[in-house]
């Protein structure tokens, strides 16, 4: 047994944001390719997840599932093998459902069929989805079955659940088993949706933790409107380079896990120093996964819900800080250390450093107050010096 499966945010790659129904085994080798010399597997992006429409529109007369043989012509197994022999770990998606989102076969009544059959190919990761459900039976019930099934099938298998939020998934999914769990719709490549997933989450700290993480969705950063889907384009062509900076720095922050939704392949130097910063990533991966809480400006004369500071808490004392600028105007964001528990009688002070332009600002008493653009961020780590 692994002991330490899950435990921090997973960090990987999943098929869906830009190729949806458009996977092969070519395109999944050349992602894992591009992890190990793209230095994605060196930063601790470790799963390579295969989502919706890998397998054939029926089970096999034994009633296994089967993937789609002009798609994976080699077959799962020996594509698991390719994943292992670079160091990564394979990922697949199944449904709790009759079927998938796309009509394919869900796992509905197959669950411990499928868990043995994913523990055979050499699968470490299951996305979970949640259409077509049977509308009188519990949602809640068929995440616990799943979750037995992967326990006891022979493999460390880690458990994504994507139920959207729904069904008051907050309360139930942590001790249902799961890893990690999907707490919104599906994004899209653009502002709006980024910006809605995050406001929809900034009181949710208490539901994300060690082992079982609030999952908001793929990132689309690097995308600039490469989908091969119209929905999650959203007619646009994606995202200002801040725009995915900010994105980035929340889903850290929030302690999300970290599924990276673009073309690797081609992913441009904006876009890997983006995916690539270590100093987000040991945010997003510190050991005791705290989530972050909100400290709302003052004066709150502007529209305080899109601008505001998160801090979160890491294991060796630092904190971490985001001044977030959700809005459409430039504006100062005044942080008092006060509201983090820091008095200025106590002599203390903060030497700050600044995770994006990755060098230290100096020590500072009382107050930090950057000037942030519209839709950017300033994300630094604090130390306490007495
Ligand atoms: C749902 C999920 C998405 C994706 C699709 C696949 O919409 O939320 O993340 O897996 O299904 O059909």
């Amino acid at each position: 047994m692994n002991k330490t499966l899950g435990m921090t945010p997973p960090m990987g790659w999943n098929s869906w944001n830009t190729f949806t129904w458009d996977i092969n085994e070519e395109l999944i080798r050349q992602i894992a390719d591009t992890f190990v010399t793209d230095g994605y597997k060196d930063a601790g992006y470790e799963y390579i997840v295969i989502d919706d429409c890998w397998s054939l529109r029926e089970r096999d007369a034994n009633g296994n599932l089967v993937a789609d043989p002009s798609k994976f012509p080699s077959g799962m197994k020996a594509l698991a093998d390719y994943i292992h022999s670079k160091g990564l770990k394979f990922g697949i998606y199944s449904c709790a459902g009759t079927h998938t989102c796309a009509g394919y076969p869900g796992s509905f009544e197959h669950e411990f069929q499928d868990a043995k059959l994913f523990a055979e190919w050499g699968v470490d990761y299951l996305k979970y989805d949640y259409c077509f459900k049977p509308r009188n039976v519990s949602g809640e019930l068929l995440y616990k079955r799943m979750n037995l099934a992967l326990r006891n099938c022979g493999r460390d298998i880690l458990f994504s659940a994507c139920n959207w939020g729904a069904d008051n998934v907050y309360h139930w999914i942590r001790e249902s088993g799961a890893h990690m769990y999907r707490s919104t719709g599906d994004i899209q490549d653009s502002w709006e949706s980024i910006k809605n997933i995050a406001l929809s989450q900034l009181d949710k700290g208490p539901f994300t933790g060690t082992f079982c993480h609030n999952d908001m969705d793929m990132l689309v950063v690097g995308m600039y409107g490469g989908s091969n889907s119209g929905f999650i384009s959203a007619g646009r062509r994606g995202c200002t380079d801040s725009e995915y900076k900010t994105h980035f720095s929340l889903w850290c922050m929030m302690g999300s896990p970290l599924m990276i939704g673009c073309d690797i392949r081609t992913a441009n130097q904006v876009t890997k120093d983006i995916l690539l910063n270590q100093d987000l990533i040991a945010i997003n991966q510190d050991v005791e996964c705290r989530g972050a809480y909100r400290i709302k400006p003052e004066p709150q004369w502007f529209h305080s819900d899109e601008v505001f500071m998160l801090v979160k808490v890491l294991s060796n004392g630092d904190l971490a800080i985001g001044f977030f600028n959700l809005s459409d105007h430039q504006r100062e964001i005044p942080l008092l250390f006060w509201d983090m528990g820091l008095p200025y009688a106590s002599g203390a002070a903060l030497s700050l450093y600044d995770c994006w332009a990755h060098k230290e600002l100096g020590v500072f008493k009382e107050r930090f107050s950057p000037v942030v653009p519209a839709h950017d961020c300033v994300v630094v780590r604090a130390r306490l010096v007495v």
